[in-house]
């Protein structure tokens, strides 16, 4: 789950010594220097930078180049549109490259990327409105965007391309070190289409209607193409699962499961009792269809022991990656990659955006980030030594 911020916040920068006033551990840095490429055809590209401040107050960055505060000028309640003059940066013309620099502090950052524009609003006051992707009735249905995640401390910076919420607008980016390159591929323009053709063919081949309605079009047109968890029908893929899970509970009745925490608790051994798969000192009930596919609900919910988070996220991962029932499923998380979504139950539109990703990585769903070993399906880097950050908008950095 995208617990970085809290994992960057928690870094503390500054070192105590006896007797001796506190001292900082790295020099303060600079701004972070954006390489933007304008890799679509458009030639009227802007983006625009959104995050949180060290007091969780939504900022975004201003056309002055500084993280401004959301509240700043507004009053009054409802939603009122952010003036394109203070949030946007237009890209040069297609083709070309356009420098930006992102000061430093902020977390749970997304850089929005749109041909034509998007449209920006604030709620009740100071409340950031995410561009909607499902109203029909938002002038921001029918454009053609997505975003980059980021979290920029004084020191690190972590980025994750993300297709959790829908495919859209491709991205991909080089984190330039002095000690070399570190690239995420991201999706190449146009893999919309490919992906709204994975869908459909996934209908095809099982009947569910389901599937290819995840595919959204604007005058016969793919826009995007969303995940399963914002399906415009609740009713579709709400059993998806069902008789999977009632399988998974079966097998692990039996036998137990071993699940690898990665961390302070270890390895722990599950089983089913009951209707219960009791994990050591955790319990899990059955999820239902929901909760798999949005991994934060019922038995699922992002709470507990960080024990019981650990446990659900890898064991919510091996249903959407359809893990549990192969072979040597017993042991998650499961290694060979090569076998990830090979069940007939899996999840198809994850499957698909892996497979249009030339490097394989990009998030699908929320807990996209649990790997085995050193595999990382997520495409996330991190560096505290970041020099540049090359960003390709509509295919990769070239
Ligand atoms: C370019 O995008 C802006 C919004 O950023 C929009 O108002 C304008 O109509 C677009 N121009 C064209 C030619 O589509
Ligand atoms: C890192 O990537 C950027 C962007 O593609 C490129 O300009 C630069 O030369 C690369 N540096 C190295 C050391 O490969
Ligand atoms: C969809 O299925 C057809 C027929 O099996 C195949 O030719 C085509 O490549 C598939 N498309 C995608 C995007 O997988
Ligand atoms: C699934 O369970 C969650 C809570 O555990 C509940 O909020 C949701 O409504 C349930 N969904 C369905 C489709 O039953």
């Amino acid at each position: 789950m995208l617990s970085l911020g809290l994992v960057a916040v928690a870094t503390a920068t500054l070192i105590f010594c006896a007797g001796a006033s506190p001292i900082k551990r790295d020099a303060a840095k600079g701004p972070l220097a954006l390489v933007i490429q304008n890799n679509t055809p458009s030639s009227n590209v802007s983006v625009y930078f959104t995050a949180r401040d060290p007091n969780g107050g939504d900022v975004f960055l201003g056309s002055n180049g500084q993280w401004t505060s959301t509240c700043a000028g507004r009053s009054g309640s409802g939603m009122q549109p952010i003036p394109a003059t203070l949030i946007a940066y237009r890209l040069k013309q297609a083709g070309s490259v356009t420098p930006i620099t992102l000061p430093r502090g902020m977390v749970s950052g997304r850089m929005y990327t749109s041909i034509n524009g998007l449209d920006f609003f604030t709620v009740d006051g100071c409340g950031l409105v995410q561009p909607y992707f499902q109203d029909q009735g938002s002038a921001n249905y029918v454009k053609n965007w997505g975003f980059l995640e980021f979290t920029l401390t004084q020191t690190d910076l972590w980025v994750n391309p993300t297709s959790i919420d829908f495919v859209g607008l491709a991205h991909g980016f080089v984190v330039e070190t002095p000690k070399g390159n570190m690239t995420t591929m991201g999706m190449a323009h146009g893999a919309v289409q490919t992906v709204c053709d994975r869908m459909h063919n996934i209908t095809k081949q099982t009947g569910d209607l389901a599937w290819s309605s995840l595919c959204l079009s604007s005058n016969g047109i793919p826009v995007r193409v969303v995940g399963p968890e914002h399906h415009d029908d609740p009713k579709a893929l709400a059993s998806y699962w069902q008789s999977y899970v009632d399988a998974v509970w079966t097998k692990y009745r039996n036998q137990p499961l071993h699940v690898d925490t990665q961390g302070a608790s270890g390895i722990v051994d599950c089983q089913v009792r009951g209707d219960i798969m009791f994990c050591d000192n955790e319990q899990f009930a059955k999820p239902n269809s929901s909760d798999i596919w949005g991994c934060a609900s019922g038995t699922f919910a992002n709470a507990g022991s960080g024990k019981h988070i650990a446990l659900a996220a890898r064991i919510s991962a091996a249903f959407h990656r359809g893990t549990l029932l192969l072979d040597g499923g017993d042991k998650q998380p499961f290694k060979n990659a090569d076998l990830f979504y090979s069940d007939k139950t899996v999840n198809h539109y994850a499957k698909a955006v892996h497979d249009v990703v030339s490097d394989g990585r990009l998030y699908a769903f929320p807990y996209d980030d649990v790997n085995a070993y050193a595999v990382d399906a997520s495409g996330t880097i991190s560096s505290g030594d970041v020099t540049r950050l090359f960003i390709g908008v509509g295919g990769p950095v070239h």
